[in-house]
């Protein structure tokens, strides 16, 4: 499967790869205080050796080339600084073709307009390089922020999906946004797998 990522007008969206240690653990120790409940918090120094990149790395090269999960980092094509990440989780080939999106940026960089452009990017890929037909954003009720990003990219609301998942002890409902590649005028090129009968 083809995977490359994409260069924005501002952003670089591609797999971590061993050379990105240093930036990987920069953006993972200066973080601002938490901005919101679903902002992450820095990690401990022994959460950012060389061998626990190694992990995330291999951890990540794994789940791309079984075509269950996809993550990408983003980099700010100017200085090469690691800004966040997005994904294409849980893919459902079959009758499906669908996986859901992720996307985290480290605060110091919020509302700037990177989320948008890097989810947008995420979007391409899934469609064009992963042959994906529909993505969707599964997001807690009050991430104000998420569903911002997610309506302006003109993900449609589906509807709340009741105890969706299993987050911090409890079962969380999640506001559904999806998107279709027609949508976006891009033919789906890909062939559903249905099972013999
Ligand atoms: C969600 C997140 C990726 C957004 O990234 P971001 O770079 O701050 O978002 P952008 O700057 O691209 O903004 C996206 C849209 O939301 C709007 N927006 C964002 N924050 C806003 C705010 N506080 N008030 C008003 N509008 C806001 C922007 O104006 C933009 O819409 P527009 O293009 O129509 O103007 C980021 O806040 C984050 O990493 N949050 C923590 C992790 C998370 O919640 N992930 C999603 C889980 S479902």
């Amino acid at each position: 499967m083809k995977h490359g990522g994409r260069r924005t007008s501002r952003l670089v969206i591609r797999p971590l790869e061993r050379g990105d240690y240093s930036a990987w653990k920069t953006a993972w120790s200066t973080m601002l205080p938490a901005q919101n409940a679903w902002d992450r918090s820095n990690r401990t120094a022994e959460a950012l050796t060389r061998a626990a990149f190694s992990q995330v790395l291999k951890s990540s090269r794994t789940l791309r080339f079984e075509d269950r999960f996809y993550d990408f980092g983003v980099f700010l094509a100017s200085t090469g600084e690691l800004i966040g990440m997005v994904s294409a989780m849980d893919v459902l080939r079959g009758l499906s073709q669908s996986a859901y999106l992720g996307y985290s940026l480290f605060n110091r960089h919020w509302g700037q307009g990177y989320g948008k452009e890097a989810v947008r990017a995420m979007i391409d890929i899934a469609f064009r390089d992963l042959n994906l037909h529909r993505l969707e954003a599964g997001i807690e009720p009050r991430n104000r922020r998420s569903i911002l990003l997610a309506r302006s990219l003109k993900l449609r609301k589906e509807g709340l999906k009741r105890r969706a998942v299993f987050l911090k002890g409890r079962w969380v409902d999640l506001v559904m946004y999806s998107i279709t590649s027609e949508e976006l005028g891009i033919e789906w090129k890909g062939k559903a797998q249905t099972r013999p009968r």
